[in-house]
């Protein structure tokens, strides 16, 4: 699993080239390489593993004596198919050093593929699917790139991305798109390809986006785009871009994540703007409009963790607010599991990114029954949102990093604000609706509390940074949110931690409650604080230590270890603040263990590959 650019100009851009591969560094930093051809058939490449910067360095001295170069393919890696070795950095190409390729996604019959090549006599200096493909290339080679590459994707399965050139016909670039992203832009006689527009953003303001079986062909200043299933050419229309520098500035905080934590007050005030009018108590939306309309009697929900999380939560306000019954998979089982059509159900795909493999595998086996399909994403123009029927986006804007944090709290406010909507037009008594909505007001203060309320949070963190095993237990609709904690804190601090409703203590996770191993539970002032207090009580009495989340100081504070306090808020908009003070706690206990927070190890901002 890659993520892949491709480059054709006239002009220098040696220069332009890094900027791009780092604006691709956050979605893989497991290695990183540029290989360039000029119209004399000059040929530089270079590769590094783990950060675009050690590619930089090695670059920046080799190029100042360089020719300028027109026609680059680059990308960065995350290891699929062998660990992360230079052998095993791309650019991966044929025995007889003439094709050069860059690849997306995994391929499925390599194996097979390997074993045809091999008793042909090739031979393979990695451990990548990726080779395999450069050699097929050269064994199938027949007239020029195009006619051979038609054959080759013929034998590949299953799903990729991949751009090629040539090094004996320099001005020639082929970029196929089976299934995997891939953007277009060209101007006069410039090609950019990218498997993410927003690594060009900053440079072109329109690009095409292609669809799945489209090959693009380069020869000098001409380009064609052809579907691979019918032959034809195919004329495509153009999508704009905008560009904020405000996204990929780090301002002056310390982490990315820490920056984004801190933009919640911003978003929350843009969400509020957009859907509330408080004077008529009404949400502006025309898509829940239509939505509500079609009088949809069931939820399924499908979407993968930090997602998943957030439509764990939503499915409490879906039954409790607007009484629909809802399901939530995990994407990666719902797609191999027996599906039952009920044409009264509603799908809705939730992503971040829009390109997470599994719910977009997801997306298409329930397209492909024709039923009715809802997206919630926050990336505009990815390729979940151009696949379904109705969506929202969450206007949280980019997250630049891998943990989620503003875009969680995006998908929890598009899905309160649904489960309102739907609710209001059947049974949700209007007092509840009314008291909700008028609340909102207070929504970016009570967040605010939080992010003012850090250094408290941070000094908490630091200590328990160092305990190697936590729980979260919480109840209810705050559940979810123990299972986003305990998320957070595995996949920046590398910490062991597990979420629980506080209901399951007794069933067995009790029997690991003890000093060395400390809980977070929540109590704030709502209906189920009796029970949290019992669960107070039951771990103190085997000695465990106690991190106190409460709204209010209450009588059994020599019970607790540690207290966070959060603003007291209306139960069903608690799940904010919390969920912010749950993002800044890991957040902190990973910088108290000095990790590397943005870019956590073995891990990618999406995930493309099943
Ligand atoms: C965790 C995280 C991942 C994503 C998951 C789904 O912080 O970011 O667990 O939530 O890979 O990604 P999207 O939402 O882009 O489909």
């Amino acid at each position: 699993m890659c993520w892949i650019f491709a480059y054709k100009w006239d002009k220098e851009a040696s220069s332009f080239l890094l900027e791009w591969l780092k604006n691709l560094e956050y979605r893989w930093y497991d290695s990183a390489w540029i290989c360039e051809i000029n119209n004399s058939w000059e040929f530089f490449l270079e590769k590094a593993v783990w950060k675009v910067s050690n590619l930089a360095s090695k670059v920046e001295n080799l190029w100042k004596d360089l020719t300028w170069f027109n026609t680059w393919i680059a990308h960065t890696r995350w290891a699929t198919h062998g660990k992360v070795t230079l052998e095993n950095t791309h650019p991966h190409y044929s025995k007889n050093e003439r094709f050069f390729i860059v690849h997306n996604w995994i391929i499925e019959n390599y194996i097979e593929l390997k074993k045809e090549l091999e008793e042909k006599g090739y031979t393979f200096y990695g451990e990548t699917d990726t080779e395999i493909v450069a050699k097929l290339i050269e064994e199938l080679f027949e007239i020029d790139l195009e006619t051979t590459i038609k054959k080759v994707f013929k034998k590949v399965t299953w799903a990729y991305a991949m751009a090629v050139i040539d090094r004996e016909n320099p001005n020639n670039l082929i970029w196929v798109k089976i299934w995997s992203p891939l953007v277009l832009w060209i101007s006069e006689n410039e090609f950019f390809l990218s498997s993410d527009a927003n690594a060009l953003a900053r440079f072109v303001k329109n690009y095409v986006n292609l669809d799945d079986w489209e090959m693009v062909v380069i020869k000098g200043d001409n380009y064609k785009i052809i579907s691979l299933d019918s032959g034809l050419s195919l004329e495509k229309q153009s999508e704009s871009i905008t560009y904020n520098e405000d996204n990929y500035s780090l301002w002056d905080f310390t982490h990315f994540m820490e920056k984004e934590i801190f933009q919640v007050p911003e978003i929350i005030d843009n969400f509020i703007k957009w859907r509330i009018d408080f004077e008529s108590l009404e949400i502006k939306s025309n898509t829940l409009e239509e939505l509500a309309a079609k009088d949809f009697k069931r939820i399924e929900i499908i979407a993968s963790w930090t997602s998943y999380n957030a439509w764990m939560t939503a499915s409490y306000l879906f039954e409790e607010l607007a009484s629909i019954p809802t399901t939530v998979y995990v994407s990666t089982e719902f797609k191999y599991k027996k599906k039952f059509i009920n044409p009264e159900t509603l799908y809705i795909f939730i992503s971040q990114s829009g390109e997470t493999a599994d719910s977009l595998e997801s997306l298409k086996v329930v397209k492909n029954k024709w039923w009715f399909t809802f997206w919630i994403v926050n990336v505009v123009g990815s390729s979940i949102a151009r696949l379904s029927d109705l969506w929202l986006y969450t206007h949280s804007w980019r997250e630049v990093w891998v943990a989620a944090t503003k875009s969680f709290i995006g998908q929890i406010w598009v899905l309160l604000i649904m489960a309102l909507y739907l609710g209001n037009k059947k049974d949700l008594e209007y007092t509840k609706y009314k008291e909700i909505i008028s609340s909102m007001k207070h929504l970016r203060d009570d967040v605010s509390m939080v992010l003012l309320n850090s250094n408290k949070i941070e000094e908490i963190a630091k200590k328990y940074a160092h305990y190697k095993d936590l729980f979260f237990l919480w109840r209810n609709i705050h559940y979810p949110m123990a299972m986003e904690w305990s998320l957070k804190c595995k996949e920046i601090t590398y910490n062991h931690t597990e979420a629980y409703s506080a209901w399951e203590l007794k069933h067995w996770p009790l029997s690991l409650i003890e000093d060395s191993f400390p809980t977070i539970l929540i109590n704030p002032e709502w209906k189920l604080k009796e029970k949290n207090i019992s669960t107070l009580k039951e771990v103190k009495a085997r000695d465990g230590k106690v991190v106190w989340i409460i709204t209010k100081w209450d009588e059994n504070k020599n019970l607790y270890d540690d207290v966070i306090e959060i603003p007291q808020t209306i139960e069903e908009l608690s799940i904010f603040p919390v969920s912010v003070a749950l993002q800044l706690f890991a957040y902190y206990m990973a910088k108290e263990l000095k990790r590397e927070i943005d870019k956590p190890r073995n891990l990618a901002k999406s995930v493309t590959v099943e």
